[in-house]
């Protein structure tokens, strides 16, 4: 698996060293030192976490942390709750909430002391917290830091657990490059990074790499090509629409039927001539962020060395007000040859979405997964806590959502109406309008549009049925702005669901 300098060193090993930071987390109910806890420290270093652990103070209550000082390194005591209380959760977040603590003053080599009570699962869980956690988007600014170097993190666990341990941190720390990545592209500014300059960070992305392939359909071709619906969004602004084709291991298994994953990527959302107040507008640099999952679920795997054929389509478009814009009340042509009534030209996610979900049809996809900042109402719906999974296709929609519940991404399934559908293809002058009747139920209106758009073919019964198709409404998910809260990420981004897709892809 290849390693990237956006993650910190982590390895694995048994009780040896101390690091200039040792934290030993701990389980309630614990009344003396466990086995291996001050191995390596000095002898006053050791009394002192020893009458720590069974003092009083030292409860082991999930939160409550006891901070040691010695000579070279500081050590902290984590209670973590009771042991059988423990979930890949909760150890994750307290594991990510403990990094987000910690000053690079005292040294940057961690080293995290799993002693008695923990499982595999459990210690690469919270380790995982810090790797996720140990991001930062600076290069827009050019306050003095004193640079310390990155940090380093050694899992210390008992000699029969070290070989399985490493390979779970290994493995989160390549996937981690994908999410840190998806953060970077979603937290850069609509100024820097507009649907020609994603094409060109894609291109040099696949540049070197050899199972890896990357193509920019540009202005000229998507004409071409009669992707007016993605072009109509996206021409109102400087900065033309693009779509960007993702190929891992293009000339791998051609015969066979492979997943597509398609990303909204609206790099501004101003809402165009049905523009948006002022109030919180900034925030729609992130309408991007469904483009920004599928780059980094790819940079995740390739990191980890996936061996299967993958595709990946972004739609990219910066939607403007302006002379040259697409209006409410125009009829649009798209690639799949219906036409849509644009009602709003807010609701520009969904127009995009339509060409690249028919070209996915194309691909011979073994299913589709599209993801997108789609609407405001699923925020509504769900918050901040979960993703809005729709779907044509049972099976799809109970793996994505097990697999969510696994690994903290949680996708909550919605359902399908034809009522929503019927009303997103009632339009009196065309085939699909892109509004629907009325504000209620705007994220399931907005997913019975998109089903319009997912091609037919014949399943192995001979009967015409749609492709399976998911899609991931991630406008709750994608960004953490001020005063809400989310224990692996600080602010911004937050590169929801590339560890989600990496298990979904790779666990078949
Ligand atoms: N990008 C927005 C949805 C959004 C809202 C994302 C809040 C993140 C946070 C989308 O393009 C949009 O404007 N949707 C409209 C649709 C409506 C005009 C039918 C909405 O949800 O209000
Ligand atoms: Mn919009
Ligand atoms: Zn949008």
């Amino acid at each position: 698996m290849e390693r990237n300098r956006t993650c910190m060193e982590v390895a694995t090993s048994g009780f040896i060293e101390t690091g200039n930071i040792m934290i030993i987390p701990l389980f309630e109910g614990l009344s003396k030192s466990p086995n291996n806890a001050t191995t390596g420290l000095g002898r006053s270093a050791s009394i002192a976490v020893k009458s720590a652990i069974s003092s009083e103070a030292c409860s082991g209550e999930i939160g409550d942390s006891l901070r040691i000082w010695t000579k070279n390194c500081q050590i902290i005591l984590l209670g973590l709750g009771k042991q059988k209380d423990l979930t890949t959760k909760i150890s994750r977040d307290n594991g990510a909430k403990c990094f987000a603590s910690l000053s690079k003053k005292h040294g940057t080599e961690i080293v995290i002391r799993f002693t008695t009570g923990w499982k595999v699962d459990m210690m690469a869980a919270f380790t995982e917290g810090f790797i996720l956690r140990d991001y930062t988007f600076e290069k827009y600014q050019n306050k003095d830091k004193e640079d310390k170097g990155p940090w380093s993190l050694i899992c210390q666990t008992i000699d029969r657990y070290q070989k399985d341990l490493n390979k779970e941190v290994i493995k989160s720390s390549s996937i981690a490059t994908g999410v840190h990545l998806a953060r970077d592209l979603g937290n850069e500014p609509a100024n820097r990074l507009y649907p020609e300059e994603f094409g060109k960070r894609a291109l040099e992305w696949a540049k070197g790499k050899k199972n890896v392939e990357v193509e920019v359909w540009d202005y000229e071709r998507l004409r071409k090509e009669g992707m007016y619906a993605l072009i109509e969004v996206g021409k109102g602004s400087i900065h033309k629409p693009c779509m960007v084709f993702f190929r891992l291991n293009p000339d791998k298994e051609t015969d066979s039927e492979v997943p597509c994953i398609v990303g909204k990527g609206i790099t501004f959302d101003s809402g165009g001539i049905s523009i948006k107040g002022s109030a919180g507008m900034d925030e729609m640099k992130l309408d991007m962020h469904g483009s920004a999952t599928v780059f980094g679920l790819f940079q995740a795997l390739y990191a980890t060395g996936h061996k299967g054929r993958i595709n990946g389509i972004t739609c990219m478009a910066e939607n403007m007000p302006s002379a040259e814009a697409y209006r409410p009340g125009d009829v649009i042509d798209t690639y799949s040859g219906k036409t849509i009534e644009v009602l709003n030209t807010d609701a520009e996610g969904r127009n995009v979405l339509a060409d690249g979900l028919w070209k996915a049809g194309e691909l011979n996809p073994s299913y589709i997964i599209d993801l997108a900042t789609l609407t405001g109402s699923i925020v509504v719906a769900l918050g901040h806590e979960a993703t809005g999974l729709f779907s044509n296709n049972q099976s799809l929609s109970q793996k994505i959502k097990k697999i969510g519940d696994e690994v903290d991404e949680i996708s909550w399934p919605m359902p399908m109406l034809p009522a929503f559908e019927k009303q997103m293809t009632s339009s009196k002058i065309a085939d699909v309008r892109n509004q629907g009747k009325g504000r209620w139920g705007g994220a399931s209106q907005a997913a019975g549009f998109l089903k319009q758009f997912i091609q037919k073919r014949e399943n192995s019964e001979g009967e015409n049925t749609q492709i399976p198709w998911a899609h991931l409404d991630i406008a709750g998910t994608a960004g953490i702005w001020g005063g809400e809260n989310n224990a692996t990420v600080g602010h911004g981004a937050t590169g929801v669901q590339v560890r989600l897709l990496h298990c979904l892809i790779t666990q078949n």
